[in-house]
C-alpha cells in the first residue's frame, strides 16, 4: 500500500476549510511545517496511539505527532518510561526518538483552528485511519487521547458508538474483520486537562500498566 494513503501530503483537499486554514498559516508562519502531519513509527508495530489533531505551534510547526505541543511531554514521557521509544524527546523532530513496537498518529492529519476538527473533518480524514489501521498487520491496541479520537476509531472500524462507552483507562475488546483489536482510553494529555487535574500524571502512568499488559496478554 501506498504509504500516502495512509499519511496525506499538502496535495490533500479533502477538507476546504483546513486547506485555507494551512494557506493563511504559510503566510503567517513561513517557517512551520504547515501541512498534514505524518504519522511517527513503523507499521508493523502493535501499538498505534491516535490522538487528536496538530497543534498549531506545536506538531504543525515542527511535522512530528505531538512535537512542541504541550500535550506531547507527557505522552513522550511515558512512552520512553515503557520502552516505546528510544532517545531523548526534546520537543523537535530531529531530536532522533524512535518509536519501539508503537506507531502515532491523529484522527484529523491538518491543524484545525482552535483546536477543534468539525465532525466532517473528521469523517472525512478517517479514510487515511482507515487504511493506515488496515496496513497494521500486528496491530494489537489501539490507545485513543479524548473522546474524538474513540470516536473516529469506532467509525472507522464500523464498530457501534453505543457498545463502547469512552472512559479513562477502560480496555475494550473490539471484534474487527474476526482479528481482536484493543481499545484503551485515555483522557487526552492537553494542558486543560492536565492544569485541571482532569489528568494527573500518575493516572497516565496507570494508562501505560494497562496497555503495557494489554500487550503482553
Ligand atoms: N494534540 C494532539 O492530539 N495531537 C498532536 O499531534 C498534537 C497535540
Amino acid at each position: 500500500m501506498s504509504p500516502d494513503f495512509v499519511c496525506p501530503d499538502e496535495t490533500c483537499r479533502f477538507c476546504p476549510r483546513l486547506v485555507s486554514f494551512l494557506e493563511k498559516n504559510r503566510k503567517l508562519y513561513p517557517d512551520f511545517f504547515n501541512a498534514p502531519v505524518p504519522s511517527l513509527g513503523n507499521l508493523n508495530a502493535e501499538l498505534l496511539i491516535v490522538g487528536l489533531a496538530p497543534g498549531l505551534k506545536g506538531a504543525n510547526r515542527t511535522g512530528r505527532p505531538f512535537t512542541g505541543d504541550f500535550a506531547g511531554d507527557l505522552l513522550y514521557g511515558r512512552l520512553h518510561d515503557f520502552g516505546f521509544s528510544e532517545g531523548i524527546y526534546q520537543a523537535c523532530p530531529d531530536d532522533g526518538v524512535r518509536l519501539l513496537n508503537a506507531r502515532l498518529t491523529n484522527a484529523v492529519r491538518c491543524v484545525p483552528p482552535e483546536n477543534k476538527p468539525t465532525g466532517d473533518e473528521v469523517r472525512c480524514c478517517g479514510r487515511y485511519l482507515a487504511q493506515e489501521i488496515k496496513a497494521m498487520p500486528n496491530l494489537k491496541v489501539i490507545l485513543v487521547l479524548g473522546g474524538l479520537a474513540h470516536n473516529a476509531v469506532l467509525s472507522v472500524l464500523g464498530q457501534k458508538k453505543t457498545a463502547f462507552k469512552f472512559a479513562h483507562n477502560a480496555l475494550h475488546r473490539l471484534d474487527w474483520n474476526g482479528r481482536e483489536i484493543r481499545l484503551l482510553d485515555t483522557y487526552h494529555t492537553s494542558r486543560y486537562n492536565v492544569n485541571t487535574g482532569k489528568l494527573t500524571p500518575e493516572m497516565f502512568t496507570d494508562v501505560f500498566k494497562t496497555l503495557s499488559k494489554a500487550l503482553k496478554a
